[in-house]
């Protein structure tokens, strides 16, 4: 009986203790649960919206995105904590705003395309779960492969890389290096400075720019020359193959200050934005592909069975009709007549998916596919 008392005690104490300990789980396992009913990773998970999610990149930012006409092309951005490609830098108000009024820390309001408006009616607890979940994923970089852009500049005192001027000034203030397509501009310390000179830059030293690519941990180096041009502004050319393709940018650029500065600005800046739409287009590019694979794919792995069917009518009208709505049906890959009567044919149906999933999509098509003393009749509804 003692016994019995102190059991009841321990297991008392011991639900308590677990209980609050439950809580922080509990409110992880409701924002994982919202997560997956509220379908982010649909859109924020590449390959979810071809039907393929990476799972290796759970949340991490999708190569499909949603064109709005003029507006643009909207991607699902990364969700993972990721400081520089994801919402790292975000906190869990932050993340609750964007979520339920579609207000980004910046203050930009996001494309309508991510449910905002339906998700505005979540309850505190829930946005907090759910913020508290994401902020708990493990941080995902996800970004297009860094490149590096060595600025040389010719003015009126010669051609220079490293020593302080307008062009190099320029792509510095660009702050690129964390952007969807990083730019790295080298720093210009001893080790660069003794890489490369101005003239094996200008001749294209393959070696020598290889050697500072390497450096960086680079995917790519672009020379960008620069020169005051007669006309006003600048002449910037930069040529060359990177991971997003073949660039060839030659123009010259002004500034409505007038100023060489600016143009030079103009230029680092337009660059900057050639190459994110390369980078938007080589995704669409990529999920084209992952599309056209994925569906090469699922029609060399759908099992396809095949049965007799017996198809019953009035008349020819009537069967020419069943047979377009057949051969219409989704999972329906091919009808061969058996035999066929003036009241009746008799099919060979072939298909793909299970029996359930084909009386479904037949009865979409307005047909009826039942079976009657163990044979399978199809029958408009
Ligand atoms: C129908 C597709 C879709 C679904 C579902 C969706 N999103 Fe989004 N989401 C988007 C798109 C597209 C954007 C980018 C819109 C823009 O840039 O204007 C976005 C942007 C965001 C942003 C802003 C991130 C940033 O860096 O600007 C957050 C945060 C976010 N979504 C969270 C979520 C969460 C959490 C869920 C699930 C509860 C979710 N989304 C479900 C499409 C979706």
């Amino acid at each position: 009986m003692h016994k019995a008392i102190g059991l009841i005690f321990g297991l008392t104490g011991l639900a308590l203790i677990s209980a609050s300990a439950a809580s922080a789980d509990e409110v992880m396992a409701r924002g994982e649960y919202l997560a997956t009913i509220m379908d982010c990773a649909g859109c924020h998970t590449t390959g979810a919206l071809l039907g393929k999610p990476d799972d290796e990149r759970y949340l991490a930012g999708s190569e499909v995105g949603f064109q709005i006409p003029g507006l643009g092309i909207f991607y699902p951005p990364n969700l993972t904590p990721d400081h520089e490609t994801g919402i790292g830098a975000w906190s869990a108000d932050d993340i609750i705003k964007a979520v339920r009024t579609g207000e980004r820390p910046d203050g930009r309001i996001l494309a309508p395309v991510m449910p905002y408006l339906h998700y505005g009616r979540l309850s505190d607890a829930d946005a907090l779960a759910l913020a508290t979940y994401l902020k708990s994923l493990k941080p995902i970089r996800h970004q297009a492969p860094a490149m590096v852009v060595l600025p040389v500049w010719k003015g009126p005192t010669g051609t220079v890389i490293w020593e302080d001027n307008l062009w190099r000034k320029a792509w510095l203030d660009l702050k690129a290096e964390q952007s969807l397509v990083p730019i790295i501009v080298p720093l210009g310390d001893l080790e660069d400075t003794s890489a490369i000179s101005p003239q094996e830059a200008e001749a294209g030293d393959a070696v020598k720019l290889e050697s500072i690519m390497m450096r960086y941990e680079a995917k790519a180096i672009l020379v960008a020359f620069a020169e005051p041009d007669p006309q006003g502004g600048i002449h910037a050319v930069m040529q060359g193959d990177s991971p997003l393709g073949r660039i060839n940018f030659d123009k010259v650029y002004t500034a409505e200050d007038g100023t060489l500065e600016g143009a030079a600005a103009a230029a680092a800046k337009r660059f900057d934005e050639v190459m994110l739409e390369k980078w938007r287009s080589v995704r669409l590019k990529v999920a084209a592909e992952t599309r056209a694979r994925a569906e090469a794919e699922q029609q060399t792995t759908r099992a396809t069975t095949s049965m007799a069917v017996a198809v019953p009518f009035s008349g020819i009208y009537q069967w020419n009709g069943i047979r377009a709505r057949l051969l219409a049906t989704p999972g329906v890959l091919g009808v061969d007549v058996s035999t066929i009567a003036e009241n009746g044919a008799v099919i060979q149906l072939a298909f793909a998916d299970s029996i359930q999933d084909l009386q479904s999509a037949l009865s979409g098509s307005g047909l009826r596919l039942v079976q009657s003393r163990g044979t399978w009749v199809l029958q408009p509804l």
